[in-house]
C-alpha cells in the first residue's frame, strides 16, 4: 500500500458528497492540547523508548481496603477468598530475609501471587541493612510485585531479640539504613508497617513517621497497639489520628480492631489514607463487602460453608490434590477455623455490630451447621474439615499456631 493511502479515507471522511452511501469516517475529536504531527508523534516515541523506565515510587491506594499480611492464615487461597469479597490490596505472609537469601523453597512460596491480586505486595523481615538490601535487590529482579513492605511491627521474641520487627523502632540508625538501602535498589514503592511503640506508654510512631517520610517510605501502616500490649487492649485510634498529621504528606494507613462497616467509617474519619484489616477478615472475609456496601450481612451457615468449600478448592489447586496437598489444605483450613468460630451471626445479635474484643457466650445457631461453626473446640473444626476434605488420617492432632485468636 502506498504511503498515505491508509490515511486517505480518514482525511476525506467528513468532506464528501452528503448523499454518498459509504459510511462516513471523520477524525476522532481529540482535545487540541493532545494533538501533534505524525513526525512529532514518532520522534516522541523514539526518544522515550531509549529512556530507562522511571522508578515507581508512589503507591496510590488512597481509600482502598487493605487485607493485612497474616502469617499462616493469609495464604494465597485465603487471599483469593478476600479478593472475591472486595479486598483491594493484598500482601504475602511475612518472609524472613535470611531464609530467602538461603534459597529456602518454603520461604519463596510465601511470595507467590495469584492473578486476581491486582495490587499485591510482599512483606520482609530482617534486622541487618546489608541482608535486607540484598534481598530487596534479588526480589526486584525475580518477582512481579506492586510494593515491598518491611515488617517493623512483628512482636515475637524470636524476631525481636535479633533486632528485627518491632525492635527496629528503637534502632533508628539501623532502621534508616534499611529503608534507604532497600529503597535504593527497588523499582517499586517501599512501605513500612509499624506499631505505636514497644512499651505500652511510650509512643514512638509520631516521632518516626517524619523520618520514614524523609528516608523515602512511600506509605506507612500503623497498627494502633504497642508490642507490650499485643491484643490485650483496643487499638488507639486517637493516636493514629495524631500520627496522620505527623506523617503528612506521606499516606498513613490505620490498622486495628475493624470488624464492621461502622468501625471502618470511624477509622476513616481520623483522616487516614486507608485501612488495613487483619482479624476482621479472618472472622468474616465478607467484611470487605459490608464496608463497601455499608451494610450488615446476615450470611447463612450454608453460604459460609460454600466459602470454606471454595477455600479447599483453591487450597488443593495451590498445595496439590495428592495426600500431602489435602493435609496441607486441611491444616490451613483448621488454622482459619480457629478464628472463624468467633463470628456471631448478625441475626442472633441483640445489638449490632459485633465488636472484636467481645467474647461470644455459648449460643445455639439457627441450624445445626451454624451451631457447629460457633464451636471453640478443635474436634469440631476437624469435623467441619472432614465435611470438606474427607476423614483425617489416623492419630491426627491439631493445635492452632496463633495465640492472637485468644480473647485476653
Ligand atoms: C494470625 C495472624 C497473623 C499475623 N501475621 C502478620 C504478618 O505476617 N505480618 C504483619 O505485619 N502482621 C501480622 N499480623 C498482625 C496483623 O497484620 C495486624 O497488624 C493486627 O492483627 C491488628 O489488626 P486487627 O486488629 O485488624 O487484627 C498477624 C495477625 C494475626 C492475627
Amino acid at each position: 500500500m502506498a504511503e498515505g493511502a491508509a490515511e486517505a479515507p480518514a482525511e476525506s471522511g467528513g468532506g464528501g458528497d452528503s448523499g454518498a452511501s459509504a459510511p462516513e469516517r471523520g477524525v476522532a475529536p481529540i482535545k487540541p492540547q493532545y494533538l501533534t504531527t505524525k513526525e512529532q508523534f514518532h520522534e516522541f516515541l523514539e526518544a522515550r523508548g531509549q529512556e530507562k523506565p522511571s522508578q515507581e515510587t508512589e503507591l496510590d491506594i488512597h481509600g482502598k481496603l487493605y487485607l493485612a499480611p497474616l502469617t499462616t492464615c493469609g495464604n494465597l487461597p485465603f487471599r483469593r477468598i478476600c479478593k472475591r469479597f472486595g479486598a483491594d490490596v493484598t500482601c504475602g505472609e511475612m518472609a524472613v530475609c535470611t531464609n530467602l537469601l538461603q534459597g529456602q523453597t518454603s520461604e519463596w512460596a510465601l511470595l507467590r501471587r495469584h492473578q486476581c491480586e491486582d495490587v499485591f505486595g510482599v512483606q520482609l523481615e530482617g534486622a541487618f541493612p546489608d541482608t535486607m538490601a540484598k534481598c530487596a535487590e534479588l526480589l526486584n529482579r525475580t518477582i512481579e510485585v506492586d510494593f515491598v513492605d518491611i515488617n517493623v511491627g512483628c512482636p515475637i521474641d524470636l524476631v525481636y531479640k535479633k533486632g528485627g520487627g518491632c525492635a527496629l523502632m528503637n534502632r533508628a540508625a539501623k532502621f534508616q539504613q534499611i529503608v534507604r538501602g532497600m529503597n535504593q535498589v527497588l523499582d517499586v514503592p517501599l512501605t513500612v508497617k509499624i506499631r505505636t511503640g514497644v512499651q505500652e506508654r511510650v509512643n514512638l510512631a509520631h516521632r518516626l513517621l517524619p523520618e520514614l517520610r524523609d528516608w523515602g517510605a512511600a506509605l506507612v501502616t500503623l497498627h494502633g497497639r504497642s508490642r507490650e500490649q499485643r491484643y490485650t487492649k483496643l487499638a488507639d485510634w486517637q493516636y493514629i489520628e495524631q500520627c496522620v498529621t505527623a506523617a503528612s504528606p506521606m499516606p498513613l494507613f490505620g490498622n486495628g480492631d475493624i470488624l464492621s462497616y461502622e468501625d471502618a467509617n470511624r477509622a476513616m474519619q481520623t483522616g487516614v489514607a486507608g485501612i488495613m484489616i487483619a482479624r476482621g477478615a479472618l472472622l468474616k472475609p465478607w467484611l470487605f463487602t459490608e464496608i463497601k456496601e455499608q451494610r450488615h450481612w446476615d450470611i447463612s451457615s450454608s453460604e459460609r460453608l460454600a466459602i470454606l468449600q471454595d477455600f479447599t478448592r483453591y487450597g488443593l489447586e495451590h498445595w496439590g490434590s495428592d495426600t500431602q496437598g489435602v493435609e496441607k489444605t486441611r491444616r490451613f483450613l483448621l488454622e482459619w477455623l480457629s478464628f472463624l468460630c468467633r463470628y456471631v451471626p448478625v441475626g442472633l445479635l441483640e445489638r449490632l455490630p459485633q465488636r472484636i474484643n467481645e467474647r461470644p457466650p455459648y449460643y445455639l445457631g439457627r441450624n445445626y451447621l451454624e451451631t457447629l461453626m460457633a464451636s471453640q473446640k478443635a474436634a469440631d473444626w476437624i469435623r467441619i474439615s472432614e465435611m470438606l476434605l474427607g476423614p483425617v488420617p489416623p492419630n491426627f492432632v491439631f493445635l492452632p499456631k496463633h495465640k492472637a485468636n485468644a480473647y485476653k
